[in-house]
């Protein structure tokens, strides 16, 4: 299979999953659009397809995984519905369209994002036909995960107005805000095949690597990328003052980064899951080569 249609060969899984899931929320309108506006825009779907390709690679059930993956889905979008409101980042583009506060108006985005957020575990807590005791576990990692992907997103507003904040609140900033919700997509994946420690254990390092790298690239993104492409307003961070690590090690460093963090990546999964991981390798040269 060409490299593209492999990294995009669970959308359509993921894609009717989600419709599903909107369709058997019950809400009341203006919340329902929103919460449809904002998660049905598109969007990478990066977290699902990696909770299913580590599934796949590990013998895993593909429902277990489809449906953690697809909560996680639905708690990245509310971080984004919410990352955008002015009080955040302030940001009037998102996933190609204007931002959910733009459209619904403040009060029903930041509604939007609760309800998303609290569907989610709806969705996860309902599936005892699938549940076993490893699925469990991996909903309790997500919870943990999606708590600390608040606390990246409180330190990211903090640092912004911190002359002080360098090397360690960016890195606590990076591996909260970003490399949590991947983490548990990739562990979601795992716990769909009842996964032994040591392979959680090697899965769980790789993927703060991965989250780091992630989150890096979007930085360089902000400062480089095609706006037309990646769907929201670029040159954001500068102008907040954002620490990232364009901000603090200049576009370049940060790029040497990303390079060495890219190979440590694609060591870590030759050692752990040898000519098993193919998706994950792939999804690793996407992060660093994407355009949005
Ligand atoms: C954007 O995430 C927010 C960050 C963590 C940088 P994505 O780049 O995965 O956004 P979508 O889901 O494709 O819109
Ligand atoms: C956001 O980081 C991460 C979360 C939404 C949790 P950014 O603020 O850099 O994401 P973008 O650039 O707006 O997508
Ligand atoms: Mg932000
Ligand atoms: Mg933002
Ligand atoms: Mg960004």
């Amino acid at each position: 299979m060409p490299r593209r249609e492999e990294l995009l060969k669970y959308l359509p899984l993921i894609e009717e999953e989600l419709t599903a899931a909107l369709d058997m929320c019950q809400a009341s309108e203006p919340l329902l659009s929103a919460m449809r506006y904002s998660l049905l825009a598109g969007g990478k779907r990066l977290r699902p397809s990696l909770a299913l390709g580590v599934c796949d690679m590990l013998g895993g059930k593909t429902e277990i995984a489809l449906r953690l993956g697809c909560a996680i889905e639905l708690i990245h979008t509310y971080s984004l519905i919410h990352d955008d409101l002015p009080c955040m980042d302030d940001d009037d583009m998102r996933r190609g369209r204007p931002s959910n506060h733009k459209v619904y108006g403040e009060a029903q985005a930041l509604l939007a994002g609760d309800a998303l957020l609290t569907y989610a575990f709806e969705r996860m807590l309902s599936a005892a036909q699938i549940a076993n005791e490893a699925y469990y576990r991996g909903v309790l990692e997500i919870a943990k995960r999606a708590f600390g992907m608040v606390a990246g997103q409180s330190m990211d507003l903090i640092a912004e107005n911190d002359p002080e904040a360098g090397e360690e609140e960016l890195n606590y900033i990076h591996r909260h805000k970003t490399a949590d919700l991947l983490t548990a997509s990739v562990l979601a994946g795992a716990y769909s095949a009842s996964a032994d420690e040591d392979t959680i254990k090697r899965l769980e390092a790789f993927s703060e690597k991965m989250g780091l790298l992630f989150q890096i690239t979007d930085d360089i993104l902000d400062r480089e990328g095609d706006p037309a492409l990646m769907g929201k307003t670029l040159g954001k961070d500068e102008k907040e003052n954002k620490l990232t690590f364009v901000s603090l090690y200049g576009l370049e460093k940060a790029k040497t980064l990303a390079e060495g963090l890219q190979k440590e990546c694609h060591a870590m999964l030759d050692g752990a899951f040898a000519k098993r991981a193919g998706y994950l390798h792939l999804v690793i040269d996407y992060i660093v080569e994407r355009n949005n």
